[in-house]
């Protein structure tokens, strides 16, 4: 299995919105005011998730809550659909990542 570790999407305006922190695989992390779960996990990471079949790495396909395919752990084991779902403060999310 690979391991996804560089950031997917990358922030090239409207930097300006309040700091949320969150943690993501256990490490402290950052997003903004008004990101999806999405944004904040790819802005961070390569991946969402790991598909439950060939552990391939997944990051979301439709962006408008259709295919299902951004589920996304918490820490304490729900599952939401990252790109409908605001970021919030102390939030714990899980991607499946390989330690670095
Ligand atoms: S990316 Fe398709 S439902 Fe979220």
């Amino acid at each position: 299995m690979s391991s996804v570790s560089k950031a997917l999407l990358h922030r090239v305006a409207e930097a300006g919105r309040a700091g949320v922190a969150f943690t993501l695989d256990g490490q402290p992390a950052s997003a903004l005011a008004g990101d999806t779960v999405l944004t904040a996990v790819l802005t961070q990471c390569g991946q969402l998730r790991r598909n439950e079949f060939s552990g391939a790495p997944r990051a979301g396909f439709c962006m408008m809550g259709a295919c299902q395919d951004c589920w996304v752990l918490t820490a304490d084991g729900a599952r939401l659909r990252a790109c409908s779902t605001f970021i919030e403060p102390g939030m714990a999310l899980l991607t499946g990542r390989e330690p670095a």
